[in-house]
C-alpha cells in the first residue's frame, strides 16, 4: 500500500490499523473505515477511490487469446457426450447455450444418445459432466429403464473410483399432452432447478405432442404453441444455463426433392433451435471390438450450430452406449 499516491498521513494510519491489502480496504464501507481509522470521510473517499483505481490499473488487459483459453471445453461450457471420438467431433459436446435438438428417423439412437446424456450430466465438470442430475420428459414411448440400467452398468465401471450413483440422479416425467408438458416445465421442474438438483433437461420428443394434436388446418395455432414452448425453453435455459435437449423426428419432404426426410415441425421450430444435429442409419455393418458382434453403422451429423461446420461422423450403437468411430 505504500507505493499508492496518498497523504502519508493517510498511509501512516493505514499501517497502525493493519490496513494493508486492497480487499481489505475495499471490502469496508465508508462509515466503517472512518470508524476504524478516524479519518475524516474526505480522507476516506480519497482512500476509496485511489485503491479502487489501483486494482484496475494493476489488472492486465485480458488478450482474446487468453479469453479464448479460459472459456475452454474443460470448464463447464459444453456437456461430454461420453465418448472421446463424438466429443472430438462436437468440439467438447453439446452446448450449453440455447436449445439442441437432435432429430432423426425412428430408431436411429436419438434416445441411447439422451440417455448417455442423462449420465455424462453427472460427471464433475473436470470431467465435462456438469456436476448434477437430469430431467427426462417422455412424451410417446415409455421410458427404457432396463436399457438405462445397463448403461449406468457399463458407465460405472468406467471409472471404478466414481463414487455417483448414476440411477439417483435422473427424474423421469411423462406428459401425454401439450398441457401437460408445460405443467412439468413450469411447475415441477423449478422446484428441481431452484435446489440445484439438474443441469440438463430432456424433451423426448417434441414431436409427437405437436403431430397428435393438430389437423392440418390448425397451423397457425401449432405455430403460436410451439413459439410459447420455445421461449419458455429459452428463458429457463438462460435463467440456469443448463442444456435443453429436444429431440425431434424426420418426416417426408413435399419441397425439398434432393431429401427424402426433414426435421419435423417446421420452420417455426427451426427458428427456435440454436444447435440441430441429425442421426441416422445407414444399409452398412460393422464389428466392434471388444465384443466382436456386427452392429449397425450409423450417422451423426451437425445440420446448423452456432459453433460448427455442417460435418458428419460414424457411430454404433452397443452395449456400452453411442460410441463415434475415426
Ligand atoms: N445393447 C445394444 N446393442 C446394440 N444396439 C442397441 C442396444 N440397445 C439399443 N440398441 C439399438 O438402438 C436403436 C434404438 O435406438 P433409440 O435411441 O431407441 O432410437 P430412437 O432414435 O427411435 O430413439 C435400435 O436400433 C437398437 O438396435
Ligand atoms: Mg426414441
Amino acid at each position: 500500500m505504500n507505493n499508492l499516491d496518498l497523504n502519508p498521513k493517510i498511509i501512516n494510519t493505514l499501517n497502525k490499523f493493519k490496513l494493508t491489502s486492497p480487499s481489505h480496504i475495499l471490502s469496508l464501507s465508508a462509515p466503517d473505515l472512518e470508524r476504524k481509522t478516524k479519518l475524516s470521510s474526505n480522507d476516506v473517499a480519497i482512500l476509496q477511490k485511489t485503491v479502487a483505481n489501483s486494482v484496475l490499473i494493476s489488472k492486465p488487459m485480458t488478450t482474446a487469446h487468453e479469453i479464448f483459453h479460459t472459456e475452454s471445453d474443460t470448464d463447464g461450457n459444453r456437456l461430454n457426450v461420453g465418448c472421446p471420438i463424438l466429443n472430438a467431433f462436437l468440439e467438447g459436446g453439446i452446448l450449453r447455450q440455447g436449445i439442441t435438438e437432435i432429430v432423426g428417423e425412428s430408431a436411429s439412437g436419438k434416445t441411447q444418445l439422451c440417455m448417455q446424456l442423462c449420465l455424462t450430466v453427472q460427471l464433475p465438470v473436470k470431467q465435462g459432466g456438469l456436476d448434477g442430475g437430469a430431467v427426462y420428459l417422455c412424451t410417446e414411448d415409455a421410458f427404457p429403464n432396463k436399457r438405462l440400467h445397463q448403461l449406468i452398468h457399463y458407465f460405472q465401471n468406467k471409472d471404478l473410483f466414481s463414487t455417483i450413483d448414476f440411477g439417483d440422479h435422473i427424474y423421469i416425467e411423462h406428459a401425454a399432452d401439450l398441457e401437460g408438458l408445460l405443467y412439468c416445465i413450469e411447475k415441477r421442474i423449478p422446484l428441481l432447478l431452484a435446489r440445484g438438483a439438474i443441469k440438463l433437461i430432456v424433451i423426448d420428443s417434441i414431436a409427437a405432442l405437436f403431430r397428435v394434436e393438430y389437423s392440418i388446418n390448425e397451423t397457425v395455432q401449432r405455430a403460436k404453441h410451439l413459439n410459447t414452448l420455445g421461449s419458455i425453453l429459452h428463458r429457463m435455459n438462460n435463467r440456469y444455463n443448463i442444456p435443453i435437449v429436444c429431440v425431434n423426428q424426420v418426416t417426408a419432404s413435399f419441397t425439398d426433392r434432393s431429401k427424402k426426410c426433414v426435421p419435423a415441425l417446421g420452420l417455426t421450430w427451426a427458428n427456435l433451435v440454436t444447435t440441430r444435429i441429425q442421426l441416422s442409419r445407414t444399409t452398412r455393418h460393422v464389428t466392434t471390438s471388444p465384443v466382436q458382434m456386427e452392429t449397425c453403422l450409423r450417422t451423426i451429423e451437425v445440420l446448423f450450430a452456432p459453433h460448427l461446420p455442417n460435418r458428419l461422423c460414424h457411430y454404433v450403437i452397443n452395449d456400452r452406449g453411442v460410441e463415434g468411430l475415426s
